[in-house]
């Protein structure tokens, strides 16, 4: 399949079937905001779940927050985001588009034959000038009297302001680690490639703070947790690679940093960045702030400004490297099988509750079982149609395991389990169906 075909595929699927609709659709649609829809909502809520049972619930050393989207002004100019985070961008006067000045090879000109904006006779490119990418508002009632705010580019710098007030609020000692789940708004001049570069997305961000001198060590801690991660995931090993930012690529508070990358359909691309951010942050925030941002180690009798671990990524971001490396196709008796192979513990609907037919009883004993099962378990119940088009619906769906009453049931109290995955079915009684599901899904 070749690839644009595949990213076609998965888009079209998504809204087929209620992962995620363009964002004010009746309307025309609003450029890279995008909606999750029934489906869509689950996946992303079952990543954001499994990053923050292993970086907070799973770990004594991590505490959560959950700060605000508007902060101080200050803030981003203590951050460097007012003076620094901007893109360089170009117009074409001619068909009056927007590109991103340095990335003008990745960039298509409208006008016919496709070539790269600057390329066409008649391309008339303005010099560039930089672009700051922050969502500006205001405060108040009175536009022009109020004070201009930010919407959060990253989530980042709500954990850095809070750091003194989680340290005396919690009983934590250096090291240790703050995180946050939330959103954040960049005003890409070119979004896209579906829900990878959105003008509003989540982040999922953790800061830890060490002590000067054992960064080194805690970077590389982190980068093997992280990888681990998506491996555990079940992200295909061979579709992820590290990229190592190299001197020009470090970002002005980095002193390392790697990127963890996808091999999505539209190509490589990083989804996750782990970086060592010194104590850059903390020493601008003391200084524009005035409040000191300090560690007392109490058994060395010392005071310091910890450096920073990062690791940052986006929950969109990460959804749609799931949704990538689910999608699959296959043949099967003739017909084609579309199916998404997601992880048990992030598929959307764990299990599905079908009774073979709408008669002999054995709707009533489906119901029973899908009434047991969603207290605890996404499931869904679904009597509409043949069986096998009931599990196609599943399969395009990602759900893991499909629970068919058939005649057999009255007889023996059994089920039968159909694997996605596998397409192998097997008996179970029916008493042992939750915590056989609870053992391959989690509760
Ligand atoms: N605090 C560090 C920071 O924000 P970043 O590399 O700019 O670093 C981290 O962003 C992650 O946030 C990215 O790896 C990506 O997953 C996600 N992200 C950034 N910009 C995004 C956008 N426009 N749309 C969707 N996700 C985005």
């Amino acid at each position: 399949m070749a690839d644009n075909d595949r990213m076609d595929k998965l888009v079209s699927l998504c809204k087929r079937r209620g992962f995620v609709f363009q964002s004010s659709e009746i309307y025309g649609g609003i450029g890279s905001v995008w909606d999750y829809g029934p489906l869509g909502v689950e996946l992303k809520r079952n990543i954001k779940d499994r990053w923050w049972r292993a970086m907070v619930h799973a770990r004594d050393d991590i505490e959560g927050i959950d700060a605000g989207i508007l902060m101080h002004p200050r803030v981003w100019e203590a951050s460097g985001h007012v003076a620094g985070f901007t893109d360089p961008l170009v117009d074409c006067r001619t068909c009056k588009a927007r590109f991103r000045a340095d990335k003008l090879l990745d960039a298509q000109c409208p006008q016919k034959p496709s070539k790269h904006p600057g390329e066409h006779s008649t391309c008339d490119l303005t010099e560039a000038r930089q672009f700051n990418l922050m969502f500006r508002t205001f405060m108040g009632p009175m536009e022009d009297t109020a004070a201009v705010v930010y919407l959060r580019p990253e989530t980042a710098q709500g954990i850095f302001v809070n750091f003194l007030n989680v340290l005396q609020g919690s009983r934590q000692k250096v090291p240790f680690g703050i995180a946050q789940i939330g959103k954040a708004f960049r005003n890409e001049i070119t979004p896209g490639n579906f829900i990878f570069r959105t003008r509003e997305f989540e982040q999922m961000e953790m800061q830890f703070f060490v002590r000067p001198g054992t960064d080194d060590e805690w970077f590389e801690r982190w980068r093997a947790l992280r990888w681990q991660w998506h491996l555990d995931l079940g992200i295909r090993p061979e579709r992820l690679r590290w990229h190592q930012h190299v001197h020009g690529e470090l970002a002005h508070y980095a002193k390392a940093a790697f990127d963890v990358e996808y091999e999505f359909p539209f190509g490589w691309n990083e989804f996750e960045g782990i970086h060592n951010r010194t104590d850059f942050d903390l020493k601008r925030h003391q200084e524009y702030s005035g409040k000191k941002l300090e560690y007392f180690d109490q058994e060395k009798n010392e005071r310091f400004v910890p450096y920073v671990i990062e690791t940052s990524i986006g929950a969109d971001r990460c959804a749609l490297v799931a949704l990538c490396d689910a999608y699959d196709e296959e043949t099967v008796e003739g017909e084609t099988r579309v199916l998404l192979r997601f992880h048990p513990q992030i598929a959307p609907i764990k299990a599905a509750v079908l009774p073979l037919v709408k008669k002999d009883g054995m709707p009533e004993i489906a119901e029973r079982l899908y009434h047991d099962l969603k207290g605890r378990f996404a499931a869904f119940y679904d009597d509409g149609g043949s069986i096998g088009r009931r599990y196609r619906r599943q399969d395009e769906a990602g759900t893991p395991f499909c629970f068919t009453v058939d005649g057999q049931t009255k007889e023996d109290g059994t089920v039968t389990v159909r694997h996605r995955d596998s397409l192998q079915q097997e008996r179970l009684d029916l008493s042992r169906v939750p915590a056989w599901l609870t053992e391959r899904v989690g509760a």
